[in-house]
């Protein structure tokens, strides 16, 4: 009787026949030997070897590597410079993520990093402490505060905090055909490293999902929603830039952020305020409730 390997999904298959498979990954990693650039020469091997290790795992049929190449071509096709379709699909993959996780390994108490998103914008507009990066985007005022230190503890004056977020329907600035700038700035802590400004309370939203991203995750079963989060990238002389997001306390999407990238200590509370209730800078919000959050930033140094 012949001996067969087994491989998951499939029925068994020869020794011979893997032996005809082991030799073509070994003739194709071959042919990266004469590489001058070691590390290209070391990812395109590994390239090689997890991407025939996946054909060869799930037995893929041509029609199926037919549909793939159909599928990466679509998201090519939808592609320009202000729709990036391939920066989405490493997204709904966690390839995103697991980048950031593999490069901003846990440093102490440094606060944590996730994804950046695409909707990030350089130039938006400069706030004082206390300002209001609303200008004129809908939803429920929030006043946000915080400190930003370093991982003994010390105050980090000077800090550029760049903060960005969706409108109440969901949509960012750039997602408008008019050209506002709202619902994002930047500011600087003060000498005691803390600042505060007014945002609007986070609410859940859809990535773009009308493109060939969407259909897998219809085709997969998977929701296009992100769990309702605030958007901060904090930068400072000799530390680690962060970029990270905040995320509310109580949000069913918590579990199924479809691009993995809610972690535990980003959830915070987000605490409802009756309308009347006095504001902390006096701001007159008479017939509106508000909310109000905190969120104590820690910076690992540059070099951690
Ligand atoms: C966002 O947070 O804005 C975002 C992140 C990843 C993909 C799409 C949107
Ligand atoms: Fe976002």
């Amino acid at each position: 009787m012949t001996d067969t390997t087994h491989i998951s999904c499939s029925a068994p298959v020869s020794a011979e026949q893997t032996a005809v498979e082991e030799r073509l990954t070994e003739y194709v990693l071959a042919s990266f030997d004469n590489a001058s650039d070691a590390r290209l020469k070391q990812i395109m091997r590994a390239l090689v070897r997890h991407l025939h290790a996946f054909i060869r795992d799930v037995r893929l049929s041509e029609a199926e590597w037919n549909k793939a190449i159909e599928f990466l071509t679509a998201v090519g096709h939808i592609t320009d410079d202000k729709r990036q379709e391939f920066i989405l699909l490493s997204d709904v993959l966690g390839a995103s993520m697991q980048t950031i996780n593999v490069n901003n390994e846990a440093y102490r108490n440094a606060t944590e990093a996730t994804v950046f998103g695409p909707f990030f914008v350089d130039d938006a507009p400069e706030i004082p402490i206390g300002g209001d990066i609303a200008n004129g985007a809908s939803g429920q005022p929030c006043w946000v505060e915080g400190t930003v230190k370093d991982t003994d503890g010390n105050p980090i004056p000077g800090a550029r905090i760049e903060v960005w977020e969706a409108d109440e329907d969901g949509f960012y600035d750039v997602q408008y055909p008019d050209g506002r700038v709202s619902g994002r700035a930047h500011l600087f802590t003060d000498e005691n490293g803390t600042y505060n400004f007014w945002g609007l309370t986070p609410t859940p939203y859809p990535i773009p999902h009308d493109g060939p991203v969407g259909q897998m995750l219809e085709a997969t079963g998977r929701s296009p929603m992100r769990a309702s989060h605030l958007h901060f990238m904090v930068a400072a002389e000799g530390y680690r830039t962060l970029v990270t997001h905040i995320f509310v306390t109580g949000d069913e999407l918590l579990k199924s952020d479809t691009v993995f990238g809610v972690k535990q200590s980003l959830i915070k509370n987000f605490d409802e305020q009756l309308a009347g209730t006095p504001t902390p800078d006096g701001r007159a919000l008479a017939d509106q409730t508000w909310a109000r959050t905190r969120f104590d930033i820690v910076l690992a140094p540059a070099v951690a």
